[in-house]
């Protein structure tokens, strides 16, 4: 495959779909890495097995740590969220259980939630948002049932970009002893989670949005005491004798070659996040949100959807263009100022429902941390030309 257009030129702002460009110095050291000991880990002992074998268990560490976890086996590595929410809500809701959710989420929580809801008795409950696109926990701790068996919710927005009150959701929870589990999909790598201070039970992320690391790479945060049947079975490269998958972690929740090149992505991520500090990114990416969404208010014709608030929040925002079809805005900013978005219902239909976009979707801007200022200046500029031409051809 070959670009026709030098990456460099291009405005990236669909961050939330994952972030680009990584920072060079770690798609370098994992490289590096990959080349020098890309093997598989764990499974024998020689030398080049055993460094492997390092790296993916000091990057548990490393991420167990991250999330505030106190047991680094307990990190277990997935394809992606997806891949993780899956196993996580498979091996924790069964039929005749009920499990409560948001409308915000993204459909790797509503399909594995609806396809429980079909093939197996499964109830589900989404609880709507606010106006403010956040979920009040006491609407969450009205759905308790006896059989509740999973509250999961999506902490940072990939639509409108807010974030859930996790802590007050998981005091909730771990009252009633329901398992709670977060997609930190968008804010893990940009936003603190501490899953002792939030009592979160469980944490999906994934690799490649502001953790920074490759695609192909995401996993779990299970908490000790929190039991997730195992859904998959295989090769754990230990105990090969027993004939079924192994019960401890992390074993339990893993099978197969792990992914060594986006483990070691992850890993030197942690030291690029651990350097510019997340603090920082976040402000840095913030920033330059706030003057994106000013500029995107103050044109005529432009309509942002959810909330202008800053505060709970992740740099992400969807508006519409009057007159223009969203799908149609995506591709002017693509092919007339090289400006990457993301347009319609961005994998998460109940919230475009509940805002009166579910048609048609929105346009997503979301900032990252390689962003500048001269990014968000032409996408104010190219929004407002965009308009300026939908508002001349309504009065043709
Ligand atoms: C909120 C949210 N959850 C889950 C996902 C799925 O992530 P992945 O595609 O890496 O599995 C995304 C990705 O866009 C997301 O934004």
């Amino acid at each position: 495959m070959d670009l026709a257009i030098d990456p460099a030129k291009i405005i990236y702002l669909d961050n939330a779909a994952t972030t680009f460009p990584k920072p060079h110095e770690v798609l370098e050291a994992m490289l590096d890495a990959y080349t020098r000991y890309g093997v598989n880990p764990g499974r024998s002992g020689y030398d080049l097995c055993l460094v492997a074998g390092d790296l993916v268990v000091e990057t548990r560490r490393e991420l167990a740590r991250f999330f505030g976890g106190t047991e680094p086996d307990h990190l277990v590595f997935a394809a992606n969220a997806t891949d993780a929410l899956n196993i996580a809500i498979q091996g924790l809701v069964g039929p005749g259980d009920h499990a409560i959710s948001t409308t915000i989420e993204h459909n790797s929580v509503i399909r594995p939630l609806n396809h429980l809801r079909r093939d197996h008795g499964v109830e589900v409950d989404y609880v709507p948002v606010g106006a403010d696109g956040r979920v009040d926990p006491e609407a969450i701790a009205s759905r308790f049932r006896p059989n509740t068996r999973l509250v999961v919710v999506n902490h940072g927005s990939n639509v409108i970009g807010t974030i859930q009150p996790v802590a007050a959701i998981g005091r909730a929870c771990r009252e009633r002893g329901v398992p709670f589990l977060i997609d930190a999909s968008q804010t893990a790598g940009v936003v603190p989670i501490d899953v002792g201070a939030m009592c979160v039970d469980v944490v999906a992320f994934t690799g490649h949005k502001s953790l920074l690391g490759p695609t192909g790479i995401g996993g779990l945060y299970v908490r000790p005491d929190i039991t997730v049947r195992q859904t998959r079975a295989g090769g754990t490269g230990v105990n090969s004798i027993n004939p079924f998958h192994l019960e401890e972690y992390p074993y339990r929740l893993e099978a197969g070659t792990p992914n060594v090149l986006g483990i070691a992505g992850l890993h030197f991520a942690q030291r690029y996040i651990a350097g510019r500090g997340m603090a920082d990114i976040y402000h840095h990416e913030m920033d330059l949100f706030a003057e994106l969404q000013d500029g995107l208010a103050a044109i005529e014709g432009v309509t942002l959807h959810g909330t202008t608030s800053l505060d709970h929040r992740l740099p992400v925002l969807s508006f519409t263009v009057a007159g223009r079809d969203p799908a149609d805005v995506g591709t002017m900013l693509d092919v007339d100022y090289n400006i990457a978005a993301r347009t319609g219902l961005q994998c998460a239909p109940l919230i475009h429902q509940q805002m009166g976009t579910g048609e048609r979707g929105t346009v997503r801007l979301s900032v990252g941390p390689m962003n500048t200022g001269a990014h968000i200046e032409a996408a104010i500029s190219a929004v407002s030309e965009i308009a300026a031409s939908a508002r001349a051809a309504a009065h043709r």
